[in-house]
């Protein structure tokens, strides 16, 4: 096995102006998403969550971009899962991107809100079937006895096409609102740029920070 403390990479593929970026982090999070799809980054919309719980115990987990809106970005979940249940009990939430592809990363901060049922239904219909089936069975996050139970459950849902499968109501989106927000991109020499958008009352103030 290799030593671990001697892999590194210099980061040499870009570089970040915060002077020169606009107001908006939302519009420069679209721009850069956009870069990320055209680069075919992999899994450019897995974001790491991280959740607090009311002991003040975080945790972290990949989910999947799905929206970005004016205020946030969103992504779908069963609302009884352990990150569930730890934003019921903490809604202050921080995301983030990690593009190396691009050697870039972007972090995010805020707090969640569930959205309305309706885009919970929009998106949960537009899913292949085998993903509604899945939203079905999993009681997400619980304890179970083994896999068959799962396998078994997952066969009777695709079996007949015909019957239709209803969005179970603790299966839904969240749109994480954003306050805090980070654009970073890999340089030489660990002389990363970052670019930090923070809301004071009500509006964007852009920094640059140290790597
Ligand atoms: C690439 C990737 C994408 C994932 N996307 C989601 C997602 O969009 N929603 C989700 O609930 N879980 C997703 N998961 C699974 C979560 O990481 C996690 O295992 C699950 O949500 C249970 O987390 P919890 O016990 O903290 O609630 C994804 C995992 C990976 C690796």
């Amino acid at each position: 096995m290799n030593n671990i403390a001697d892999i590194r990479k210099e980061y040499t593929k870009g570089a970040l102006e915060p002077k020169s970026m606009g107001d908006n982090p939302l519009l420069e999070f679209q721009g850069w998403f956009q870069q990320a799809i055209d680069s075919q980054v992999l899994e450019s919309n897995a974001m790491v969550l991280g959740t607090v719980n009311a002991a003040g115990k975080p945790s972290s987990r990949v989910v999947l971009l799905k929206e970005i809106t004016a205020e946030g970005i969103v992504f779908f979940t069963n609302y009884a899962s352990r990150k569930g249940q730890e934003l019921a009990e903490n809604p202050f939430v921080s995301a983030v991107f990690f593009w190396p592809e691009l050697e870039r990363q972007v972090r995010v901060e805020g707090q969640v809100r569930k959205v309305s049922e309706a885009d919970s239904d929009a998106y949960f219909y537009s899913r292949p079937r085998i993903s509604q089936a899945g939203a079905v069975v999993s009681n997400q996050s619980q304890v179970i006895p083994d896999r068959e139970t799962l396998d078994a459950q997952m066969a009777v849902l695709m079996a007949d096409e015909s019957i239709k499968i209803e969005r179970p109501k603790h299966w839904g989106g969240y749109e994480i609102v954003i306050d805090g927000m980070e654009f970073w991109q890999g340089r030489p020499g660990r002389v990363h740029d970052r670019a930090r958008y923070q809301k004071i009352d009500g509006a964007w103030v852009k920094t640059r920070l140290s790597p």
